[in-house]
């Protein structure tokens, strides 16, 4: 794992913004992966400003996002659709038809998690993957487990995700309890992967990823087995790592 500690998010979101930016650079037809949350926010900001000055283009690029809640409307405020649109996709030259979400209103999520892992394999697989990561070292919606999982599927959300993810919506009890997620097995299976982390909250898991051994627990310390990771941390989220 790279990992690289910035005095600012800021500053660790333009370098996260700059690796999108390469990426494109060298292959404009790349499939990008990306993450909902609020940690994303300024590396998306500084790829609308680098795509709307012309430095890179969209135009060509395919897209894919690692989860999406079951049973909210694309156009739900909190949908994981709507939001990629409010920050990123509306403001970009980005071809609509190559932007996929996985689809939460779907009737049968298992098989739209399927359909949603083939459209990843037939796209040639993920370039660049960016991922966040929750206070329990989840990535995606694969919350700490027995076991890695493999492919793109439905889960149940645990109560320390719909604790967090609380604040988005009106109450507690409107937070969904199920969501479409990939695998770590489809995670695993990106080409690059860069993952930012900032804040005290998230120090615990970011030691557990680094430090820590390789456990389903901390679904994220699978990252640790990746030839090609860049962990993007503020100087709160890397207080715990060892020297
Ligand atoms: C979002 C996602 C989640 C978040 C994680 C951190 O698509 O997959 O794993 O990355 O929960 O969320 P924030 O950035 O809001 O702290």
């Amino acid at each position: 794992m790279n990992v690289h500690i910035f005095d600012s998010k800021e500053q660790a979101s333009k370098a996260g913004a700059i690796l999108f930016a390469a990426q494109l650079m060298d292959d404009p037809e790349s499939v990008l992966g990306f993450a909902t949350g609020s940690t994303p926010l300024g590396l998306y900001a500084e790829l609308v400003r680098l795509n709307q000055e012309g430095i890179i283009s969209f135009q060509e690029a395919t897209t894919f996002n690692l989860d999406e809640y079951v049973g909210l409307e694309r156009e739900h405020k909190e949908s994981y659709h709507y939001f990629m649109h409010e920050n990123l996709f509306s403001f970009l030259d980005i071809d609509e038809e190559r932007v996929h979400v996985p689809d939460g209103m779907a009737v049968d999520p298992e098989s739209e998690a399927v359909w949603y892992e083939d459209m990843i394999d037939e796209a040639g697989g993920i370039d660049i993957q960016l991922l966040g990561i929750g206070i329990n070292g989840h990535i995606g919606f694969n919350e700490p487990s027995n076991v890695f999982s493999q492919a793109t599927h439905a889960v149940e959300l645990t109560e320390s995700t719909i604790e967090a993810n609380a604040r988005f919506f009106n109450d507690k009890s409107e937070v969904p309890r199920q969501a479409l997620t990939m695998g770590i097995g489809t995670i695993m299976g990106a080409m690059k992967i860069v993952l930012v982390a900032f804040g005290a909250n998230k120090a615990e898991a970011v030691k557990a990823m680094i430090d820590g051994p390789v456990d389903p627990q901390c679904p994220a310390s699978i990252l640790q087995l990746h030839d090609d990771v860049t962990v993007l941390l503020d100087q709160e989220a890397a207080s715990l790592l060892l020297e």
